[in-house]
């Protein structure tokens, strides 16, 4: 079986993304083969800055190997470092039906909202699909919000596999990452760097200190009993905390006599513990460029392996000329 999936250097990671994705990605590097991109072809379509977006790339591969992404187990590599999936692109695009685009959320919701779209934007799904396919995946665990895209590429697929009659590509199934993992940002609404309410993950402890003082709560009195599953810094602390630390803290809330700062202080010590070897890992790999360098490379080269054969699997299909 094999595991793909990628995720957009647009921004520092936060929690929402940890919880929401790359913790998920972590736990299925066991499985037989997982494939992790860090996705920069499709960065460009809303990050124009080229230092922005170099720094980006970066922090996204620092942080995914800090956190536990291991190259001896998962293949870690950019999207841009195996160009041959630009290639797929086309080739499905030529095929890809014009109202198979026009329903993706990215797209409706920005001509909704009166902006005008760039091409890059309208046919995103299809290098989404390219992405997919050319590493004939099985799995692509994704959040709520992509499983949109990933029936795109069936669609993709499938028709591609029936025009030119042959099982050229494999049809890939969604795993949807737990929709409970709905991280809340710290003005109670869905974590978002659109929203402006994140957490960042390697936040320096100061700041985190801030961040988390500043998540909102509401203006029950200290000495009041509170709901615990009303409250956004214990859904919080339940990202960090055991069961019995959970019930623990719970206890507190609905007894009354704690305040919401007590909390917060809890939710600051749950999360410099959870991620203080990370940080350490994260503080190692900034000294050392080179290897980070090497393992995206590395990963690269074993990606554009397998991409190059099931590509030109699609060229012949196609009636193109074989390259390798
Ligand atoms: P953002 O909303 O900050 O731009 P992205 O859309 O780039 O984040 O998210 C990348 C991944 O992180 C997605 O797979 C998404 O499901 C997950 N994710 C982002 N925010 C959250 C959240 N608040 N809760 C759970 N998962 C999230
Ligand atoms: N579109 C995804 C997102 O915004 C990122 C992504 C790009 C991706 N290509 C992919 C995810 C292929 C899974 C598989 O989160």
């Amino acid at each position: 079986m094999k595991v793909l999936s990628g995720i957009q250097p647009t921004g520092r990671f936060h929690w929402g993304n940890y919880f929401g994705a790359i913790s998920q990605y972590i736990a299925l590097q066991d499985s037989e083969q997982a494939f992790y991109f860090i996705a920069d072809y499709h960065a460009l379509t809303t990050v124009r800055d080229p230092q922005m977006l170099s720094g980006y790339v970066r922090d996204a591969a620092l942080d995914l190997l800090a956190l536990g992404l291991d190259p001896q187990r998962a293949v870690l590599f950019r999207q841009s470092d195996v160009p041959e999936v630009t290639e797929l692109t086309w080739l499905l695009m030529t095929l890809t039906q014009m109202h198979l685009l026009e329903k993706c959320h990215a797209y409706k919701d920005k001509k909704a909202k009166g902006i005008a779209a760039d091409a890059g934007l309208f046919t995103y799904p299809v290098l989404m699909a390219a992405d997919i396919l050319l590493y004939d995946s099985d799995v692509v665990p994704v959040g709520l919000d992509q499983v949109q895209h990933i029936e795109v590429t069936r669609d993709i697929a499938t028709r591609f596999n029936s025009i030119y009659g042959v099982e050229a590509l494999k049809l890939p199934n969604a795993s949807v990452l737990d929709s409970s993992a709905k991280v809340p940002g710290i003005d109670g609404e869905k974590m978002s760097k659109s929203y402006d309410n994140t957490i960042e993950l390697f936040e320096t402890p100061k700041k985190l200190r801030k961040k988390v003082n500043r998540v909102k709560t509401d203006s029950t009195p200290v000495e009041d009993p509170k709901d615990p599953e009303q409250c956004a810094v214990f859904a919080l602390y339940r990202l960090f905390a055991d069961e019995q630390q959970q019930q623990d803290l719970a206890a507190r809330y609905r007894s009354g006599g704690m305040g919401y700062g007590e909390a917060k202080a809890a939710l600051y010590e749950a999360a410099m513990e959870h991620f203080a070897v990370a940080r350490e890992r994260r503080e190692a790999l900034e000294r050392d460029p080179d290897t980070v360098e090497d393992i995206l490379r590395a990963g690269a080269a074993r990606a554009s392996e397998v991409g190059r054969g099931v590509l030109d699997r699609c060229r012949s299909a196609c009636g193109l000329v074989r390259r390798s």
